[in-house]
């Protein structure tokens, strides 16, 4: 690794200002899944127990300007219940009194900083908000591999001001990354899954170019079935967007990447757990119906492709995962990677916010070669894109 890490950081004493990426899934004011929290304990540990005082810079949700539904309050108590020990929560992350509390906590102890969004100056990556933020901290580390395709104040102007450290999360995340991925053993198939192409357009462009499968799911795969003049009903469609849809076909098709859609889909005329539904071949939707899962000859065919490929990318989900039965695809899939990886046939590296859901729903987040946090990032990563995050920690 061409940058610093815990390992040469002296942390006795020292003011350390942690980025972490605690944008986390909440409901009612409780979080719902602490994965993200869990993966930044071992930093925050270190670091406390090294004798630094911890101090974690954070952002949740894209508030404009302070906003109190996006506060990070309530995960500061989900993630001292996590850590064991106390989260001294302060209402701003620069100031009076951030610099007071920064200055009253003891070595060892940690404090969550109010949203970074809440200031404009956080995303705009302003000179005057980083010197602000580096106010309170002597050193600098980034544990936030999953923001790290954001070039803010946070997550990258810092980096510039003060001695700045990869935290355990990003180094490890990097690290199975690059073991995956930088030259991965070929065939290399992705699957891309998800609501919506506008998204992950450029990603779908340039993956072609670096994949010799590209399997798409979710609602996305729509639109590239309507592209194809398919009827599909009801469901999810980005009827704008089916000329894009088209020249990501021609570039693949001239990159000499096979793409795989849907052949067979559960339809269903209503969003809700187990309404009716039922399998049809993909060219004989009805117009009041809404494709929300890959049928199952669709699903056999991604598995036949998993037993002649070597390694997988996946970010997204083949249907609405959430809704039972249409986890089904999603579910199949992910148990045949699973078994793949045990059997030594695939590397299989998933990711995104989503994504990280449905493995754990089907049991295998565990099984696969590595599991990422990240969503925006984990694709930037997988379109050969420098993150500036990332690149900040190199330059120093
Ligand atoms: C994420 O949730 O993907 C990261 O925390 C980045 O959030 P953002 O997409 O709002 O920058
Ligand atoms: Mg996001």
């Amino acid at each position: 690794m061409s940058f610093r890490t815990l390992d040469d950081a002296d942390l006795a004493g020292k003011r350390v200002l942690v980025r972490v990426d605690l944008n986390v899934p909440m409901e009612a004011g409780k979080v719902t899944d602490t994965t993200r929290i869990d993966r930044v304990l071992p930093t925050i540990r270190e670091i406390s127990q090294k004798g630094g005082k911890v101090i974690l810079l954070a952002h949740f949700g894209r508030p404009k300007g302070r906003d109190p539904k996006d506060s990070l309050k309530p995960v500061a108590v989900a993630l001292a219940h996590r850590l064991g020990q106390p989260v001294i929560f302060v209402d701003d992350c620069i100031g009076e009194d951030a610099a007071k509390a920064v200055a009253a906590a003891k070595s060892g102890e940690v404090l969550l900083l109010e949203n970074t969004r809440f200031h404009a100056g956080d995303e705009k990556n302003d000179a005057a908000f980083v010197r602000a933020l580096a106010a309170n901290g002597d050193i600098f580390v980034n544990d936030a591999f999953s923001a790290a395709h954001r070039a803010h104040a946070s997550t990258e102007g810092l980096a510039h001001v003060l001695p700045a450290y990869a935290g355990r999360t990003m180094q490890a995340e990097l690290e199975a990354l690059s073991a995956g991925l930088d030259n991965p053993a070929r065939p290399v198939m992705a699957i891309v899954g998800g609501a919506k192409v506008s998204t992950k357009l450029e990603l779908l462009g340039n993956l072609v170019k670096k994949v010799d499968v590209l399997a798409i799911g979710g609602g996305m795969a729509n639109t590239f079935l309507a592209a194809r003049g398919i009827n599909v009903g009801k469901s999810l469609c980005e009827h704008d967007l089916l000329a894009t849809a088209r020249e990501i076909e021609e570039k693949a098709r001239v990159a000499g990447c096979e793409i795989m859609l849907p052949v067979d889909a559960l339809v269903a005329r209503e969003f809700k757990a187990n309404p009716g539904h039922r399998v049809v071949p993909i060219t004989e939707v009805a117009a009041d119906e809404m494709i929300l899962d890959a049928g199952p000859l669709s699903v056999a065919e991604v598995v036949l492709k998993l037993d002649t490929v070597r390694t997988l990318v996946w970010n997204g989900p083949f249907g609405a995962f959430e809704l039972h039965p249409f986890d089904t695809a999603t579910v199949t899939v992910a148990k045949a990677a699973a078994e793949r990886v045990k059997a030594g046939r695939l590397v299989a590296v998933a990711g995104g916010g989503d994504t990280v859901a449905a493995m754990n729903h089907a049991g295998v987040a565990d099984e696969l070669s590595y599991v990422s946090t990240a969503g925006g990032a984990f694709l930037e990563w997988m379109e050969g894109k420098a993150l500036p995050g990332v690149e900040a920690l190199r330059a120093r």
